[in-house]
């Protein structure tokens, strides 16, 4: 279908798509038992699947020397396109060793299921510490995106990728729309700007309140949570949807909104993430992107709006998916209403926020986070999560 009419062109001007064609499948099942294997992280199977349908447009596959020295040391692809986090696939000295460059690789998921067929171009070593100083601005190992590069391969495999094929999503079928279908979706709604909403949190009053008003001045609504892998105290991402499907039924006017699920993982790269994710949505066929307070952000490893800041690193047209930033938002007792201190005279005491540890302490304890700061039905069902023996995370 022709991407013309959409209000904005993907990253690089192409939909990328690396699905294989029921051809190239057979080839690749025929060729299956013959060829070298490398298994996956549960990361990597969310890049590969990203790249596949486009969500990583203009990446055909993992990143080889020169892009990944590009986007690491100045945001920007070989070619000049921004880019801000590293996609790569690193693996260990012993599994790259036997790997001859020029070969095709199968790609297995972390339970031995063939997902997809690497084109290996290159294999290279690169600096973990670098690349964690400068994508996440700590070397850190408790960092939570730190980490994982830290225990990850040394050695970098390059090259196109293709997806072995597109399965639905087990948990989230219906929700599972692909950048192709979501801008088919926008067309037929006549939407022409539409806002993207990135998170891994169920949605409480703060983040309704940016959604809000950044729709009351776009035509759409992309809500679009991220549910690839994400740290172990984050909330699982079945619960989470349950929490969007409440809110979409309660306080959402349901013509203004696509929920969509985002396969991707979290890095926790606060102001590189938010580019990245912002560089994502614009693949998806948002216009705008919604960057608040501390976007993509764990502990206290960046300032407050750095995320914000960032995209004046770029030149003027150059991401082309336009930043919504909203300040710090909270319940504001004196003008009884949500605000920012851009809206509201409050002092501190009048301002009711709680931070995610003072959330889980509450429902820890079997009470519920007031409804200035959670919508009464997403905090009953945040604590039926919590009680049901059923769920899997800790609190
Ligand atoms: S994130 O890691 O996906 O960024 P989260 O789901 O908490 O975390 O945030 C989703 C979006 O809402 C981000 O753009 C974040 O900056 C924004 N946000 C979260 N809480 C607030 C708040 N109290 N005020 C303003 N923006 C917020």
């Amino acid at each position: 279908m022709s991407q013309h009419s959409d209000s904005i062109a993907p990253h690089g001007g192409q939909l990328i798509n690396r699905i294989a064609t029921p051809e190239q499948r057979a080839e690749f099942l025929d060729k299956a038992d013959f060829l070298p294997r490398v298994k996956l992280e549960a990361r990597a199977v969310s890049d590969l699947e990203m790249i596949a349908i486009g969500g990583f447009s203009p990446l055909t596959g993992f990143m080889n020397e020169a892009d990944y020295n590009g986007v690491v040391n100045d945001m920007h692809l070989a070619n000049g396109l921004p880019w801000s986090i590293p996609i790569t696939l690193p693996v260990s000295e012993e599994v790259a060793a036997p790997l001859k460059e020029g070969s095709l690789i199968r790609l297995d998921n972390p339970y031995g299921t063939f997902v997809g067929v690497l084109q290996l171009t290159q294999k290279y070593r690169y600096d973990k510490r670098h690349e964690a100083l400068l994508v996440y601005r700590t070397n850190e190992e408790k960092h939570p995106g730190v980490s994982v590069v830290y225990k990850q391969g040394v050695v970098n495999l390059a090259g196109d990728v293709w997806l072995l094929e597109r399965n639905p999503h087990t948990l989230f079928p219906t929700y599972q729309i692909d950048p192709l279908e979501s801008r088919s979706l926008f067309r037929g709604k006549g939407w022409k700007s539409i806002v993207g909403f990135q998170t891994r949190n169920p949605i409480h009053r703060a983040h309704e309140y940016i959604i809000k008003c950044a729709l009351e001045t776009v035509d759409g609504l992309f809500l679009h949570p991220l549910v690839g892998a994400t740290k172990e105290d984050d909330i699982p991402a079945d619960v989470r949807m349950r929490c969007y499907e409440i809110m979409l039924e309660h306080y959402f006017p349901r013509d203004r909104v696509i929920l969509a699920i985002n396969p991707a993982a979290m890095r926790y790269a606060g102001p590189r993430e938010a580019i990245f994710h912002a560089l994502v949505r614009k693949n998806y066929g948002c216009t705008h992107f919604i960057v608040g307070r501390d976007h993509a952000g764990v502990g206290d490893y960046y300032g407050t709006y750095d995320a914000q800041y960032i995209f004046d690193e770029f030149a003027p047209g150059e991401l082309g998916i336009t930043p919504m930033k909203f300040e710090h938002a909270f319940y504001c007792l004196r003008t009884q209403s949500m605000a920012t201190t851009k809206t509201s005279p409050s002092t501190r005491e009048e301002r009711i926020h709680l931070s995610g540890t003072k959330v889980r302490e509450l429902l820890r304890k079997g009470e519920l986070p007031p409804p200035e700061f959670s919508r009464p039905e997403v905090a009953a069902e945040l604590s039926r999560a919590m009680q049901a023996p059923e769920i899997s995370y800790e609190i």
